[in-house]
């Protein structure tokens, strides 16, 4: 049988793959501590799956319009409004099967062959196999360790082009957890409108920021012209298995996207629009809980990973994640990259994590501390341990 060229340009996520390992493991009794997949631990708040039990009572359990059911698109516009002081309409808005099928939807809409697409370093993963296998094409935008990940529109600028289609932002970061500054953000948007290009911003962790408020591009007057926002529930409502996801846009693109999902997924499955908006419109409390939760996890991980020698760590301001560096085991016990370090750890030390490669770089590898505290810091000690007898 012969594949197709494109389908040769992806290749399975990363992330996913360790966690199937680290599944398997699990699987043959071997005491695996997690901290590969990006997914909250916490359950589905109980008013959410109130709402699904009932839209299941109800027999809500037929088709519903492709790109979502209205009261669910006035429900997004509407938690997006009150949250970052945007002002979106229904008609701007689309339903999606979780945030990645609003990313993939997006570029399969507005990407052609050579086009480039600006992609902040680290990334997470699913962007960049989703631009090439759009026929697009990755220009880096390369953030550091020293500056602790930090996005600035002078890194952003320089790496803009007349053939900008999509400026990416993603803001907390998945693997850093770094959060883009309010002024930045303007910049960067200024440079890619300057260029023609569109920014596109994914909010999957917009309620997950630690200091300071939460920021949404497009609430800058004027901007939404020129802005696609990527949103998902997942993260936010611990919802990951539900799959709901959003775009917000201007609408040509959503009308575009609408079609496209009428051909392909047709609409995210009924009983999970009606969770949805339950916890759209319901008591927000429980976000804030988990905000509390990640927000101690963190003030533990952080500074016991700078604890461990040889490792450093600078601290997240935003989402679950932590992204050591760990290249000074390089060139010990046959350690030559985050993979094999991942590799070994996974092994040895039965601790999943995920390597820096599958985010655009070598030394690092990403924790996830959507973790118990136990777990956190039992893993935590054997990395150190780990580490130690390299
Ligand atoms: C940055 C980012 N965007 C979007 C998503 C999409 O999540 P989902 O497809 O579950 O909504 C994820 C999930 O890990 C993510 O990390």
């Amino acid at each position: 049988m012969q594949l197709s060229e494109r389908i040769g340009r992806i290749s399975e996520s990363a992330t996913m793959a360790v966690t199937a390992e680290a599944g398997r493991l699990k699987a043959e009794g071997v005491d695996v501590i997690a901290f590969a997949a990006g997914e909250p631990d916490f359950p589905t708040p109980t008013n959410i799956k109130d709402a699904a039990k009932k839209a299941l009572d109800d027999n809500f359990t037929r088709y519903t319009p492709a790109g979502g059911i209205p009261a669910l698109k006035k429900a997004v516009v509407e938690w997006h409004a009150a949250s970052f002081g945007t002002n979106y309409e229904p008609s701007e808005c689309l339903i999606t099967v979780g945030g990645k099928h609003a990313i993939f939807n997006v570029m399969a809409a507005m990407i052609e062959r050579g086009d480039e697409v600006a992609l902040p370093v680290p990334y997470w993963v699913t962007f960049y196999d989703v631009v090439n296998y759009h026929g697009g094409s990755v220009v880096r935008v390369e953030t550091t360790e020293a500056d602790e990940y930090r996005l600035t529109s002078d890194l952003y600028a320089a790496k803009l082009s007349d053939k900008t289609k999509i400026a990416v932002v993603n803001s907390p970061n998945n693997p850093s957890g770094a959060v883009v500054d309010q002024g930045e953000f303007e910049k960067i948007y200024e440079a890619v409108v300057a260029r023609g290009g569109t920014l596109m911003t994914d909010e999957c962790y917009c309620k997950f920021v630690y200091d300071g408020k939460p920021y949404s591009i497009a609430s800058l007057p004027g901007a939404k012209e020129n802005v696609v926002v990527v949103g998902s529930l997942s993260k936010t409502f611990a919802m990951t298995g539900w799959r709901i996801g959003f775009a917000l846009g201007p609408k040509p693109l959503i009308k575009a996207i609408n079609n496209l999902q009428s051909h392909s997924t047709s609409n995210p499955t009924s009983i999970a629009q009606k969770a949805a908006l339950a916890a759209l419109t319901g008591p927000q409390e429980e976000v804030d809980a988990m905000l509390a939760e990640y927000r101690r996890r963190r003030d533990y991980i952080v500074p016991a990973l700078n604890a461990i020698p040889g490792v450093t760590c600078p601290l997240p301001g935003g989402a679950f994640y932590a992204y050591p560096n760990i290249s000074s085991t390089f060139g010990k016990s046959g350690i030559e990259s985050g993979l094999d370090f991942a590799t070994r750890l996974l092994r040895e030390e039965h601790v999943a994590v995920v390597p820096g490669e599958a985010f655009g770089t070598e030394n690092e590898v990403r924790i996830s501390y959507a973790a118990s505290m136990d777990d956190i810091k039992e893993g935590v000690e054997r990395i150190s341990r780990f580490i130690q007898k390299l």
